[in-house]
């Protein structure tokens, strides 16, 4: 028997997209951004967030489907994000999956926008449960053990900013591009680590919680400091800053990641596996962090391509197709959650 088309539909934040998938196969996956809106803002803004969405997820639909050379009325089921995420946009989404299910006849399944990142590993490397997941972006940040589609342990996470924003804030403060990611990564190479000691927050307390606001305070107040004793900042300067706080982000997430893969080896997994998605998972540095503790500790390694670990709606696709297999579907009830922890 074959697997059921299921078309999948994501607009939880700044991304609209849609996606076409049977089975683990990705037919399509269309994304469309929207960082040029919310440019000049210096953030999303919900309002025109939620505006996009509802003018552009028809076209993603209708592109995924010509990419994918199948016809509306071959899909079997529509899974979309019904939360947690931005109110308007995640209701762009659900209606319009509750309208294309019920003109075409077929299961609606709402997925947790979390899950669907969670089970992303599943999609491109065909892992089994149990897996431990580190989730890291602009918007999230913690650690899971992914036990079934329907079945996680959150083992922390932070308690404040995720690692992305701190990324994007300190690219602000220092007067780089946005997304901060890619510029304070691309600066940090050229950098010396050790010339700045970033505090390492909550290094010191037991579990896997951790704390990114208090990094960009410190690179605030460094960067002050080197203005007000020189009269500027040097380009070395700027290098080195980055280095250091790439460095206390990446000490940060691999020692907690060292207790998350100490609790998670308790539960005996038959093939022990970490994995990484989210935006921050494309830095080099911690990469190879934490490739290297899973090298000492036996624990296989995997991030899944960057496409398939920032937002897309292949991953809601897939995990609505888990969620259906497992006879989990929903009806025109289904409510959009601002807030839906896993
Ligand atoms: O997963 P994503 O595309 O969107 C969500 O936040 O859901 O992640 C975007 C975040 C941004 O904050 C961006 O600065 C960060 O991921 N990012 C990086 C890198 N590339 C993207 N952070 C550190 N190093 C990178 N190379
Ligand atoms: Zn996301």
């Amino acid at each position: 028997m074959t697997s059921p088309l299921i078309l999948g539909l994501e607009s939880s934040c700044d991304d609209s997209a849609a996606a076409l998938l049977r089975g683990r196969e990705v037919l399509a996956s269309v994304v469309k951004g929207q960082n040029e809106l919310h440019a000049e803002f210096g953030g999303v803004v919900p309002e025109i967030a939620a505006r996009a969405h509802a003018e552009r997820l028809d076209t993603c639909v209708e592109e995924a489907l010509a990419e994918a050379g199948v016809t509306l009325q071959q899909v079997d089921a529509v899974a979309v994000t019904a939360g947690p995420g931005l109110i308007g946009g995640v209701l762009s989404g659900v209606m319009l999956a509750k309208g294309l299910a019920t003109g075409l006849g077929v299961p609606l399944v709402g997925v947790n926008h979390l899950a669907g990142h969670a089970l992303t590993p599943r999609l491109t490397d065909g892992l089994a449960f149990p897996y431990l997941m580190l989730l890291v972006s602009g918007g999230h940040c913690q650690f899971l053990i992914v036990r079934g589609a329907q079945d996680f342990s959150r083992l922390g996470g932070t308690i404040d900013d995720a690692p992305g924003e701190a990324f994007d804030k300190t690219a602000r403060l220092l007067g780089l591009s946005q997304p901060g990611g890619p510029s304070v990564e691309a600066r940090a190479r050229a950098g010396d680590e050790r010339r700045f000691r970033f505090p390492r927050p909550l290094l010191d307390r037991p579990g896997c919680d951790m704390s990114f606001s208090g990094l960009k305070t410190a690179l605030l107040r460094q960067r002050d400091q080197l203005i007000a004793d020189q009269g500027g900042l040097h380009a070395q300067d700027v290098s080195d800053l980055c280095a250091g706080f790439q460095a206390a982000v990446r000490d940060v997430l691999t020692e907690k990641a060292r207790r998350a893969i100490a609790l998670y080896l308790d539960e005996a997994p038959s093939e022990p596996a970490l994995a990484v998605a989210g935006g921050v998972a494309a830095n080099q540095s911690l990469r190879g962090s934490l490739q290297a503790l899973c090298a000492e500790t036996g624990v296989r390694f995997t991030a899944p391509p960057l496409r398939l670990c920032t937002d897309n709606a292949a991953m809601i696709a897939y995990a609505g197709g888990e969620l259906l297999a497992a006879g989990v579907t929903h009806d025109m009830s289904l409510s959009a959650r601002p807030r839906w922890p896993l």
